[in-house]
């Protein structure tokens, strides 16, 4: 049986990896090959990425890839993309392209304020409690100075702090709600020390404050902490065309193509089964741009799933309009993102996603990443209201399949040629490939 291990993050590399493929693995030496083989030869490379987390056995390769000919506000990009599902590079491409040829994606900020609480318990009225917070208001802007001169420099900072009361769900619970700007950065670290220093002077100034009882004064912080429910930090992605542009097939019509294409949207804005797939799909393309670039998808996907239930009931985050013969298509979307600070300027892949995009500020960042959930939308309920999601999804997936069966590179292309016209299942592939080896 599997010892529990003392002082683990204190042992080397090999000794972490020789008690784990020691003690879980019937073949401790191929377990130790796995995890070696994606070591990298550049040992500054594997270094910083080894640093990067406590414990690192070896790295997690996702593919990086490329969707090239977007157009957003008239601008063309080429959008880096890093996830494992197959269609979706491939799908943001396609309608990367269909739009492309259609005006372009539209793109619109419509907020970039962040929040942060200080959550706390008060032993005393709600009127009591206003009077003194407004009174050392101030103190909470002059004892974070030094920690927001250089956001101010930078045109961002503190906006507001306010006090609510809480105390109608939990006795005593009060909050700072503070409202922040942090410019090209996504702000984690710096909203969480303003934060910090917010509950210091809370804490000495009520404990210092003339007007309270003792049990006034003693202020009890519970936690100071960003939120990644960011409803006013919010950017538009749109796309429109004349209906009768929409259909590229000779055997889709236009018109029943955007009925079908805006009572599928309907759907996902009334019925919530379908909406979590729905938005699923946008967040195929927001997650893999976000993973690109360096920012934190999870941090992004929180924030995305609350405002998507910001009316009482999960819902689809984009929405569509037919009027006057053109198909409108659009989303609004919270998105906390960075271009500088975090992992930015220190994994090689994300400076190169920096670059790639052309150095882009947070604002611009919010907007290709919108761009990219869209388009990702768009392919996804083309497909779905068509031809199904299976003949696209399983064309790309046939790769792993071959993969997973060892194909030879003249199998490959022999399943290739073979499947062109005809819609990829597994079993399928798997007996063709026994017909060419047999
Ligand atoms: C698959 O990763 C995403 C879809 O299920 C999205 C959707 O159903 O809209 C195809």
């Amino acid at each position: 049986m599997t010892q529990n291990v003392k002082g683990f993050s204190k042992l080397s590399k090999e000794e972490k990896i020789n008690w784990i493929t020691n003690n879980y693995f019937i073949n401790p030496l191929e377990a130790k090959e796995s995890l070696t083989k994606y070591w990298n030869s550049d040992e500054n490379l594997q270094k910083l990425h080894d640093e990067f987390i406590e414990n690192t056995l070896t790295n997690f390769y996702l593919p990086y890839g490329v969707a090239p000919n977007f157009i957003i506000n008239g601008k063309s990009y080429t959008i880096p993309m890093a996830i494992e599902e197959s269609s979706v590079v491939a799908a943001a491409s396609k309608a990367a392209k269909f739009w492309g040829e259609r005006g372009g994606f539209k793109t619109t900020i419509i907020n970039t304020e962040k929040i942060g609480q200080v959550h706390f318990l008060f032993n005393g009225t709600a009127e009591k409690l206003t009077a003194f917070f407004n009174h050392i208001k101030e103190k909470f802007f002059s004892d974070t100075a030094e920690i927001t001169k250089n956001m101010q420099k930078r045109g961002g900072g503190i906006l507001d702090i306010e006090l609510r009361d809480k105390t109608h769900e939990i006795a005593n619970y009060f909050q700072l709600h503070a409202t922040f700007n942090t410019k090209d950065s996504m702000g984690a670290n710096f909203i969480n020390t303003c934060l910090e220093q917010f509950a210091k002077t809370l804490e000495s100034q009520a404990n210092d404050f003339d007007g309270f009882s003792s049990e006034e004064k003693n202020v009890q912080i519970i936690m100071s902490i960003l939120s990644n429910y960011v409803p006013n930090c919010v950017v538009r992605a749109e796309v429109s065309c004349p209906v009768d542009r929409l259909s590229e097939s000779a055997s889709i019509d236009s018109v029943e193509f955007a009925q079908k294409f805006a009572t599928a949207v309907k759907i996902a804005e009334i019925e919530p089964y379908r909406a979590v797939t729905h938005n699923k799909g946008i967040m195929n393309g927001i997650d893999a741009v976000v993973l690109a670039t360096g920012n934190d998808f999870r941090a992004v996907e929180a924030g995305i799933h609350a405002y998507a239930s910001k009316s009482g009931q999960y819902a689809s985050l984009s929405h569509v309009k037919i009027e006057n013969g053109i198909f409108t298509f659009w989303m609004d979307v919270p998105l906390a993102l960075g271009t500088v600070g975090g992992l930015t300027s220190l994994h090689p892949l994300v400076k190169f996603s920096m670059e790639l995009l052309q150095k882009p500020s947070a604002e611009e960042l919010m907007q290709i990443v919108a761009a990219a959930g869209l388009a990702q939308n768009f392919a996804a309920l083309r497909s779905l209201t068509t031809t199904g999601i299976q003949q696209g999804h399983m064309k790309m997936h046939l790769m792993n399949i071959l993969n997973q069966h060892q194909a030879t590179k003249e199998e490959k292309q022999k399943v290739l040629d073979y499947f062109k016209d005809t819609t990829v299942s597994h079993s399928l592939v798997i007996d063709y490939l026994e017909k060419l080896r047999s």
